[in-house]
Parts: structure tokens; C-alpha cells; sequence
């Protein structure tokens, strides 16, 4: 059933029970067809969870829920999103406490006879309801020196090299690998560390067979790579499927001990420092 066909059938007006907040009552009974919805409302001052009826359609993901929450219920709520399909990375949110694109999150997975809870992203500020101040992630970036031509080898490398940093292109800076990563979501480490999100960044970069850029003092340094130990919340919770840890993070991070903790190479370093980076390897580099 489409949505304006429910939002003509239902009252637009909010009822005590549905604008409550939920510490104050018990959850609504839901009739069938019906779930509840309890949205974290406030913002970076604090806020209560308010729980909604929605009327449940066949196909229908957490964003639509909140979309319908919108037009009958509380015309006031914040919600990002922009593509509903999974492509701009803007729809970000905590459901029944994991981070996932709403809309993407179909609701039939969900228990019908419980409240599906949904939280703005908790690693970043929240601006109102459920839109965070992402702009921290967009400082970490200007951090990291873009793309730089190599002029010493033809413009030509093979589909793995490209299959290998085309991977990490994939990322839609949905910043869900930033909010599940405990480093930054429980330690607040973000002046220390940069996040997965830019570490994926970094191994596209580093792993072009075109490009020129020294990075690896950078990631010891400003972007922290030393704070991950790999504990993988980042790669379950890429929507892109990119296998953040294990293909990016670690390959670094190997970067990273041979640049500076393997006794040979430092020894390397001293003797023979290293070259300027136009003319770095970068063919079979890891
Ligand atoms: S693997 Fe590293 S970056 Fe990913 S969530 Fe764990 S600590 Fe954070
Ligand atoms: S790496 Fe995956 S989870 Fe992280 S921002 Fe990109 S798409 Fe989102
Ligand atoms: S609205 Fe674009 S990814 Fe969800």
C-alpha cells in the first residue's frame, strides 16, 4: 500500500500516545500492520525517546517508517537521507543499537510486537534528533594529501592493481565504520585518530600503482593508525561490503612497522635515506 494512501486513512494529528515520552508510559499496543517506533528527539543538550505508531507496508524500511512518522505524527523530526537507495550516505542511524543506512533496513526484520528503536549515530554530535555534525570527518580529510601522478613509469597497470584500489573507491561516507569504532564511538579519540573511514581513504591512495604520495609518516602520526587493534566492528558494518580491516587497515599498518619498527629497514633508513617520492615503489608494494 503506498504511503499517501495510509497518511489519507489515519488521523495527521498526534495523539498523547504517540508523542509521550517513553520513559513516562508503556509502549503503545500495536494492532497488526502496526509497529512502534521509538525515536531519540532532542538534541546535543539532551532529549527523551518518543514512541510513534506506524502502519506497516510490504517492502518497507526504517526510513519510511520515519518518513511516515514526519508526515502524520511530528513534522519536526530531523532526518538526513537524500537517494533512499543506499548510494549517498546520508540516511546514517543507530537501529536497535547497530548502525545501518536506514534505508536499507527493511522493517520485516525486525520483531513486530517490539518498539524498534532508533538513535542519532553516537561517535558524532548531534545537531537535532537524529542529524549528526559529521563536519569533524570532513576536517580528518583535508589532512590527507591528495592523489600525485608518479612521471616515472607508463600510465599503465594491470585489472589486479586496479581491482585492488578499486575496492576502497566504493565507500559512500556513510561514516557508519566511524560511529561503530570504539576508538572514536567509547574512547573519544578523535583528535588522535583518524577513523576507518579515512584509513580506506589512505589505502586508495597508497595502493594506486600511479601514485607518488609518501603517506606512511602520516599514518604513524597525525591519522594514529597505531589506536585500531583490529577488532573488525568497522568491515561488519560497511554497507559497501569493503573489507576494511583486512584489506586496508592491515596492509598499512605492515607499511607503517617497515617503515619504522623493523630493525633492518631503519638501519636502511639511516644508511640510505629514503627517496624523494616521485620515484618510491609502488609496484608490488602491499
Ligand atoms: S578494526 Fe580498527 S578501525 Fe575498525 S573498528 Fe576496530 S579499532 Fe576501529
Ligand atoms: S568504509 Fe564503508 S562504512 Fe565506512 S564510510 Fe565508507 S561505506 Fe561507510
Ligand atoms: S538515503 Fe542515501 S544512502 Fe540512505
Amino acid at each position: 500500500m503506498a504511503q499517501s494512501t495510509l497518511a489519507e486513512t489515519r488521523p495527521a494529528e498526534p495523539t498523547p500516545a504517540q508523542t509521550a515520552p517513553a520513559e513516562a508510559r508503556e509502549t503503545p499496543a500495536t494492532q497488526a500492520g502496526e509497529i512502534t517506533l521509538r525515536i531519540f528527539r532532542g538534541d546535543n543538550q539532551g532529549g527523551e525517546m518518543v514512541d510513534y505508531t506506524v502502519l506497516v507496508a510490504p517492502g518497507m524500511v526504517v526510513l519510511d517508517a520515519l518518513h511516515q512518522v514526519q508526515a502524520r505524527h511530528a513534522p519536526d523530526l530531523a532526518v538526513r537521507w537524500n537517494c533512499k537507495a543506499g548510494r549517498c550516505g546520508s540516511c546514517s542511524a543507530e537501529v536497535n543499537g547497530r548502525p545501518r543506512l536506514t534505508c536499507m533496513d527493511r522493517i520485516d526484520k525486525y520483531p513486530a510486537d517490539e518498539p524498534i528503536v532508533v538513535r542519532p549515530m553516537k561517535a558524532f554530535p548531534v545537531i537535532k534528533d537524529l542529524a549528526c555534525d559529521v563536519s569533524w570527518n570532513f576536517r580528518v580529510n583535508r589532512k590527507i594529501p591528495a592523489f600525485q601522478l608518479r612521471t616515472d613509469r607508463p600510465r599503465q597497470f594491470s585489472q589486479a592493481e586496479a581491482d585492488r584500489v578499486q575496492e576502497f573507491r566504493k565507500c559512500i561516507e556513510c561514516f557508519l565504520c566511524q560511529d561503530v569504532c570504539h576508538v572514536l564511538r567509547d574512547h573519544e579519540q578523535q583528535e588522535e585518530f583518524c577513523g576507518p573511514r579515512f584509513l580506506v581513504r589512505v589505502a586508495g591512495l597508497e595502493m594506486h600503482p600511479l601514485d607518488a604520495a609518501d603517506r606512511v609518516p602520516l599514518l604513524k602520526k597525525e591519522l594514529g593508525i597505531g589506536y585500531c587493534n583490529i577488532t573488525k566492528c568497522c568491515t561488519e558494518v560497511c554497507p559497501e561490503s569493503i573489507k576494511i580491516t583486512d584489506n586496508a587497515i592491515i596492509p598499512l599498518k605492515e607499511r607503517v612497522v617497515d617503515r619504522y619498527y623493523d630493525p633492518i629497514q631503519m638501519l636502511l633508513q639511516i644508511v640510505s635515506p629514503r627517496p624523494a617520492p616521485e620515484s618510491s615503489p609502488k609496484e608490488g608494494e602491499r
